[in-house]
């Protein structure tokens, strides 16, 4: 396989084109068709893909990573101009999630689910593909499906929480997850935000590809909202694990970024809009 994955949307903003938001989406050329894996929050998309030259009206899938808003909220704008296309997900993305914000002693709820209903997703032309498990979507291309929670340094955000069957209750995302290319050059992995735990993901696709060596790792890790230990496990465990480049972006942060740097070094990059990385 051969191909080009550039950022389209993230926090930052680096060649110097583009815009900035909280939020994250990627654009796959491959030599079977463009495909796009989430959507950011939906204020930068249109505007980063002409910037980038990259045509959103020719992508044949789009993959969700889970259902926050910073990964869904571009959903309309892009089927705008995509027209009738598959949308893969995993069911729990229409699920009502909170954010728990604990400043100066007060509590504030703020709604961070899909902020779109899935009909009104489907009049622009979705098509929902829904899976929990591992699953083929393209040619050397695969979602992870549901991933296991296994390692113990590996919590939830404390601040999320999802409402399910009308409880609300802290958010353990089965809908996260990340899309996997098989190229020549090792498994390149694509993360929306990680929220099951980044060592967790990569030791799921091991045992789901049989194979171990990433060519690349891009997207949300996370960390930065987790805390400083689960950070050092993660690194520790990271550093044993046969990875070329890691590319972190969006819910990553600063603070974890440069704790990757100083462990990969040339290995490292940050995911910027406008980042590219080629197959
Ligand atoms: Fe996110
Ligand atoms: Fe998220």
């Amino acid at each position: 396989m051969k191909g080009r994955i550039t950022v389209l949307c993230e926090n930052t903003v680096g060649r110097r084109i583009g815009f900035g938001e909280h939020g994250f989406s990627a654009f796959i050329e491959t030599g079977q068709g463009n495909y796009l894996f989430d959507t950011g929050s939906g204020h930068s998309i249109v505007k980063n893909s002409h910037e980038l030259d990259k045509n959103l009206r020719t992508i044949r899938k789009i993959f969700v990573s889970h259902g926050h808003y910073d990964h869904t909220g571009g959903l309309p704008e892009v089927l705008k101009l995509t027209g009738e296309v598959d949308v893969h997900a995993h069911p729990h993305v229409f699920l009502d999630r909170i954010h728990l914000i604990r400043e100066n002693g007060k509590e504030t709820k703020r709604f961070v689910g899909i902020p779109y209903k899935r009909r009104y997703l489907e009049s622009l032309g979705a098509h929902f593909i829904l899976n929990t498990n591992f699953e083929k979507v393209g040619k050397g291309i695969f979602l992870t499906g549901e991933v296991r929670r296994k390692a113990s340094f590996e919590k939830p955000d404390p601040s999320l929480f999802a409402e399910i069957d009308g409880k609300t209750k802290t958010d353990m995302f089965p809908d996260d997850q990340s899309l996997i290319l098989d190229t020549k050059k090792g498994l390149i992995l694509i993360l929306g935000c990680a929220h099951s735990g980044m060592i967790n993901i990569l030791n799921h696709v091991i045992k789901k590809t049989g194979k171990e060596k990433f060519y690349a790792i891009l997207g949300g890790t996370h960390l930065d909202f987790l805390t400083p230990e689960q950070l050092e496990e993660t690194v520790k465990v990271l550093t044993k694990m046969k990875i070329e480049k890691i590319g972190t972006s969006h819910c990553t942060g600063m603070r974890a970024a440069f704790r990757l740097y100083q462990e990969f070094r040339e290995r490292f990059f940050y995911g910027h809009v406008g980042s590219t990385l080629e197959i």
